[in-house]
């Protein structure tokens, strides 16, 4: 690692799977102490009911029991560095609020938040658009966001210092046939990035987003594979990104070096945002 969080608390959301747990593992190999969340966690016995909730992806993940919340912790303390696991639904406030002061309790501080929980699990034209889901996409991309924000400022403001890296989406700055609400909440999520980064400006607080293409997680990997190839062409490279290019970028803008950095959206996405011919 060419910069080090050593000494450095980071707290990823939706980090069961997927590039949370990436970001979770590469911010801990880069020295942070990591706290790994996620609404669902192993033998968690709402896992059914709320896997329903979330959708399709969530689902498949739930029965075949690949959910690693806390054993990506364990997998963090194998590193030697300390770790613990919360279930922690972004949507809701008073649970996001309680996490958060218990990780201060124990850890004593929140240097680095990751938003990265989200849905990612379906598709619709706007005559067609499920009200359920595009309600369900607006609490947890935007409003969950805006909840982890909110419960994290005041730690981060008091230590004046603080990393918040929120999750956008190249659908946010582009748009997306059939994802009226995805493409929705993560272009709000550049205007949170961008009005918080100048609020935290005077706290030494910075406020960034990634803006992935398409990046290669199961979440991706249920895509319909016609759809899926076409977004592959669409890329400069013809392939996905994989996890571990969206970590990085976040370990960076989580380092001391990326200090003067903020308010940007950063695209992690293979070109695919450019005119290709
Ligand atoms: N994979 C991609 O190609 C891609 C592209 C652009 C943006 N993104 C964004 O990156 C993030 C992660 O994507 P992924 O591919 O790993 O998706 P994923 O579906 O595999 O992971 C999402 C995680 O969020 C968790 N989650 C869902 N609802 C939650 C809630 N209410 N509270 C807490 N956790 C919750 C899920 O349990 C899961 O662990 C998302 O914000 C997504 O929009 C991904």
């Amino acid at each position: 690692m060419p910069f080090s969080l050593e000494g450095k608390v980071a707290l990823v959301t939706g980090a069961s799977r997927g590039l949370g747990r990436a970001d979770a593992l590469c911010l801990a190999r880069a020295g942070a102490d990591i706290i790994v969340t996620d609404i669902l966690l192993e033998d968690d016995e709402q896992n059914d009911a709320t896997s329903e909730k979330l959708g399709p992806v969530s689902q498949i993940m739930v029965q075949s029991k690949t959910v690693y919340t806390k054993s990506t912790t364990q997998q963090i303390k194998d590193m030697g560095r300390k770790s613990a696991a919360f279930k922690m639904d972004v949507t809701n406030k008073e649970e996001v609020e309680r996490v958060m002061g218990e990780v201060i309790s124990q850890f004593g501080r929140i240097d680095i938040l990751v938003n990265n929980a989200g849905t990612l699990d379906h598709t619709a034209r706007l005559e067609d658009q499920n009200d359920d889901y595009w309600n369900r996409d607006l609490n947890v991309n935007l409003t969950g966001a805006y909840n982890c924000c909110k419960a994290v400022w005041k730690y981060m403001k008091e230590q004046k210092d603080g990393r918040i890296i929120n999750m956008a989406s190249v659908a946010g700055t582009h748009g997306g046939y059939g994802q009226a609400s995805y493409a929705t909440t993560k272009a709000g999520i550049l205007g949170l990035t961008k009005s918080l980064a100048l609020e935290g400006a005077k706290y030494q607080i910075t406020v960034n987003a990634i803006v992935p293409g398409i990046i290669n997680t199961e979440a991706f990997q249920f895509t319909n594979p016609s759809m899926r190839n076409r977004m592959i062409e669409r890329t400069a490279f013809k392939r996905p990104g994989e996890p571990e290019d969206i970590a990085n970028a976040i370990a960076f803008l989580s380092s001391k070096e990326a200090s003067y950095i903020t308010g940007v959206a950063l695209p992690v996405a293979g070109g695919i945002d450019l005119f290709t011919f």
